[in-house]
């Protein structure tokens, strides 16, 4: 039996939080910093995900013996290599790239340049700094419109721009170069535009085995008919149903495994989950990008589907055991529904008070954005609750799900209801 942290706050980590606690492996759970609902399945620890010395003390006074990292920012921060360097932690299991690996989420550049090395399918692209300002300006006017400008370094999921006219493009590229996205704009990747549906797939890896997780789908845009802003998501749907086995084939194929070989080939040692982020080329799949983590709110679909002891394939990942580890995954669909604060992906108010969670029957409530204050759970973000259900099919989990969310209740609750609407 053993002791777990899971490091990070939003929906993704309550759902980990929810199918560690079925795992028999499992003595106690900590998150931290966690929310309102994580603290119904373990002990929330006030750290924030970027204070290693708190980490630290709290995994040490704790007794932790696995550390699973939510968020892409430790990980590009460094936090496992903090931890392989401590003579205090350097036993302790940890699920996670180092900061080398982590660079395939951490620099776009990084990425595009691991993908060509290893023939890996992705658009046609050039990197630019100031230095070669000209040269990305001349790159431009070979493409074709709409054109695709993107911040080499995090930003939030906002450091993608695609504009439709050349003069824009030229200008917002000056404008980036110019710290638009602060020095994560300081190099651009110029990309050919790819016209296609997406999808999110996901492996968990020890660097050398993989397996592959259930495929789902993300919902980006704050609005119905995937318009208006883009959002961190606004609801995600497992299975897709156009990432059939031949698809999947191809994207084991041309896509993960290439992907684990040339991190070895490399010397990238790496552990953890991998993201690829997908778009569907006329059948082809092509990698828009990768991310280091389990995408959100991927997680709160993808974690019902997952069967297996979501324990001991963590610890195959930290150990390097995971060719011994099976994964058996659920055939039906989940879904999850985001329900998030008036006014959100723009300026929203926190502390609405929460009402009718405990009304929900036959969906699972993982929160997102919140806190406890006094007796009650409050809004503490633009994503606010995700309602998760299983279906036979994508309409009938979803109807589950849409039916729990009209029970839920704060100022300005807004969610969307055209989820699946293009699958
Ligand atoms: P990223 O942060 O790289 O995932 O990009 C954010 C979003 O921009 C993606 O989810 C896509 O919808 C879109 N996008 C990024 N790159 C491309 C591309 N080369 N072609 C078309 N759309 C893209
Ligand atoms: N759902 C996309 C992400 O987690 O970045």
């Amino acid at each position: 039996m053993i002791n777990i942290l899971i490091v990070g706050s939003g929906g993704r980590e309550h759902a980990f939080a929810w199918k560690i606690k079925q795992s028999s492996k499992v003595k106690h759970i900590f998150i931290a910093p966690g929310n309102a609902g994580t603290s119904l399945l373990g002990t929330n620890i006030p750290v924030g995900v970027s204070d290693f010395e708190g980490l630290k003390n709290a995994v040490l006074e704790n007794e932790i013996d696995l550390v699973l990292v939510g968020p892409e920012v430790p990980l590009c921060e460094g936090l496992h290599d903090f931890f392989s360097t401590d003579s205090s932690l350097k036993n302790i299991l940890f699920v996670g790239p180092y900061q080398l690996g982590a660079q395939l989420e951490g620099s776009k550049d990084f990425a595009k340049e691991f993908m060509m090395r290893h023939q890996i399918p992705t658009a046609k692209y050039l990197a630019v700094t100031s230095e070669n300002l000209s040269g990305g300006l001349d790159f431009l006017k070979t493409m074709k419109a709409p054109y695709v400008l993107k911040a080499d370094g995090l930003a939030a999921g906002k450091g993608v721009l695609i504009l439709n006219h050349l003069q824009e493009a030229e200008s917002s590229l000056k404008e980036m170069l110019d710290g638009q996205f602060g020095a994560a704009s300081s190099k651009v990747v110029v990309e050919e535009f790819l016209s296609g549906i997406e999808c999110s797939v996901f492996a968990i890896t020890d660097g050398k085995d993989y397996r592959i997780l259930p495929v789902a789908k993300d919902y980006k845009r704050i609005g119905e008919g995937d318009s208006g802003l883009n959002t961190g998501g606004m609801g995600a749907i497992s299975p897709v149903p156009f990432a059939d086995e031949v698809f999947m084939e191809k994207v084991e194929n041309q896509i993960i495994r290439p992907t684990v070989e040339g991190l070895q080939k490399d010397q990238i040692p790496y552990n953890g989950f991998l993201f690829f982020g997908l778009i569907n080329s006329g059948g082809q799949p092509m990698v828009i990008e990768y991310n280091v983590r389990m995408g959100d709110p991927e997680t709160e679909a993808v974690m019902l589907r997952i069967q297996s002891d979501l324990v001991d394939l963590l610890i195959g990942a930290a150990e390097g055991t995971l060719a011994e580890k099976t994964l058996a995954i659920d055939p039906r669909t989940a879904v999850a529904v985001m329900l998030v604060s008036g006014g959100y992906p723009g300026p929203y108010e926190k502390g609405k008070r929460i009402s009718g969670l405990e009304k929900v029957e036959n969906s699972i409530v993982f929160h997102a954005g919140t806190a406890q204050k006094g007796g009650s759970v409050c809004t503490d973000g633009g994503r606010v609750i995700a309602i998760s259900s299983y279906g036979e099919s994508m309409g009938e989990a979803l109807s589950c799900s849409y039916k729990n969310a009209k029970l839920i209740g704060f100022e300005g609750v807004y969610f969307r209801k055209d989820l699946g609407f293009d699958l």
